[in-house]
């Protein structure tokens, strides 16, 4: 069993596909261990996002990752991480497989639906940064 971290971005939210999202992940096995909806500041979101903080685009991405509520959870399931991205497809949501999550609701690279951890280690820092352990079940 793995966990990672999604988070269902503004502008999903926004057109109001978070349903929609959520029975990708269950009708493909993933289960949500947890699952919040936050409005972040940009302290959040920079941090949540520090490793992108030398990238070009970083203050486009903290821009609009504060630009309205997301929704965060914990998906849990076999190969959870590999197959939350699979499901997600290709960041770029114009290069992305037909029948996944960005291909389908996905508008441009910066609203690009969901974000899911890219790797194991990745995933439990980014779960620790939004859930203690007791929000996890
Ligand atoms: P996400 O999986 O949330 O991780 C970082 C985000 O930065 C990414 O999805 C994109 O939404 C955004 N982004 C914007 N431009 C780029 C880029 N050139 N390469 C990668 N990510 C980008």
């Amino acid at each position: 069993m793995e966990q990672t971290l999604s988070i269902i971005k503004p502008d999903a939210v926004q057109k109001g596909v978070i349903g929609k999202i959520i029975d990708r992940f269950e009708s493909n096995g993933l289960r949500i261990a947890a699952m919040k909806k936050v409005q972040l500041d940009e302290k959040t979101a920079g941090g949540f996002y520090a490793v992108h903080a030398e990238r070009p685009f970083f203050g486009e991405l903290v821009s609009f990752m504060t630009s309205g509520p997301v929704v965060v959870m914990v998906l849990e399931g076999e190969n959870a991480m590999a197959k939350n991205r699979d499901l997600m497809g290709a960041t770029n949501p114009k290069e992305a497989a037909a029948g996944t999550i960005r291909a389908d609701f996905a508008e441009s690279i910066d609203a690009n639906a969901v974000h899911g951890s890219d790797s194991l280690e990745n995933a439990a820092i980014e779960i620790k940064f939004f859930f203690s352990e007791n929000e996890v079940l």
